[in-house]
C-alpha cells in the first residue's frame, strides 16, 4: 500500500524478509514499546497474519504475553467458518498474571473466531517430579497432544532477561543465562545471538522438535529493545511469518 511505501516500511519487511529467508514481514509504523496505539496496530496486524494461514480446521497452538493478548482483541470472525478449528495454549501459563497467560488468550481468541479450544491447566514451569506424574495423567496428556500437533503456532519474543526477571527465576538460573549469551525467549526456550537454544524450561506443550515439524510459525513483537531478541529467534530459523514494528524494524536492519 502506498502508505507503506511513503514511511519507508515496505524496504523495511523486504530485507528484514530477505535477510532471514521468511514468507512475510509485516511492519507497523511507530513503536510499540512507547506508544500503547502502535501496541494496538501490532495486535490488529497479528491478528490479519493469523487468520491469513489458518483454513479451517486447524489446530493453533498460542503463547501469552502482552502483545499476543493485544492479537486476541483485534481478532474478527473472517469468511469462512472456524467451527472446526482449535486454540490451545502453547505451553502451561499459571504464573503470569491472567490477562496475558497462554490460556486466556487462547480461549479469547477462539470466541472471538466462533472456534473451539482446549486448556492445559498446570503451571508454566514444572519440576522434574511434577512433571512426570502430569505427563501420564490422561486429560492432560490428550490435550499435550493436541498442543504438539498443531498446525500453526503464533507466539510472542521476550528479551531473555527481561522473561527471566518477569519469570522469577532463580539468580543462579539468570546468571548462568547470562554467561551463555541468551538473548531471546520464546516458546520456553532461550536463544542466544547466534540463534542457538541455550537453556530450556521444563514444561508440558510444545517442544522444539513440534515447532520444527510446524506449517506456519507466526512471531509477533516489537519495540526497540526486543531487535536483538527477535533477531535471535529469526536466526534458530523456524519462523515463517514476523509481524513487528518500524522501531525494532529498524534496529534489526541497521545490524544486518
Ligand atoms: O510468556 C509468554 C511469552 O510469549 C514469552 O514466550 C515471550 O517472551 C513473552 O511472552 C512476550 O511477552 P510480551 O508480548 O508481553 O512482551
Amino acid at each position: 500500500p502506498v502508505v507503506k511505501e511513503i514511511f519507508g516500511l515496505a524496504n523495511l519487511e523486504e530485507k528484514i524478509r530477505t535477510a532471514y529467508g521468511l514468507c512475510k514481514v509485516v511492519v507497523v509504523p511507530g513503536d510499540s514499546e512507547t506508544s500503547p496505539l502502535t501496541k494496538k496496530e501490532l495486535g490488529r496486524a497479528g491478528a490479519k497474519a493469523l487468520l491469513s494461514v489458518m483454513s479451517g480446521n486447524d489446530v493453533v497452538a498460542v503463547t501469552g504475553g502482552t502483545t499476543l493478548a493485544e492479537v486476541a482483541e483485534h481478532l474478527t470472525p473472517p469468511n469462512v467458518s472456524l467451527k472446526q478449528s482449535w486454540f490451545v495454549p502453547a505451553r502451561g501459563g499459571l504464573g503470569e498474571s491472567l490477562e496475558i497467560q497462554a490460556n486466556t488468550i487462547a480461549s479469547g481468541m477462539a470466541k472471538r473466531v466462533g472456534a473451539g479450544y482446549r486448556l492445559l491447566h498446570v503451571p508454566d514451569l514444572l519440576g522434574k517430579e511434577a512433571y512426570e506424574s502430569l505427563v501420564h495423567d490422561p486429560n492432560i496428556h490428550d490435550i499435550v497432544e493436541m498442543i504438539r500437533g498443531a498446525r500453526i503456532v503464533i507466539h510472542g519474543i521476550g528479551d531473555a532477561m527481561e522473561m527471566a526477571r518477569r519469570r522469577k527465576l532463580e539468580d543462579s538460573v539468570v546468571e548462568e543465562l547470562q554467561n551463555q549469551g541468551a538473548l531471546a525467549e520464546s516458546y520456553g526456550y532461550y536463544f542466544d545471538n547466534n540463534g542457538v537454544v541455550v537453556h530450556k524450561m521444563l514444561t508440558l506443550g510444545l517442544r522444539l522438535e513440534d515447532i520444527m515439524r510446524t506449517d506456519h510459525v507466526v512471531g509477533i513483537a516489537g519495540g526497540k529493545s526486543k531487535a536483538k531478541a527477535i533477531h535471535a529467534v529469526l536466526k534458530f530459523g523456524q519462523e515463517d511469518v514476523l509481524v513487528t514494528d518500524e522501531a525494532a524494524a529498524e534496529e534489526i536492519v541497521r545490524e544486518l
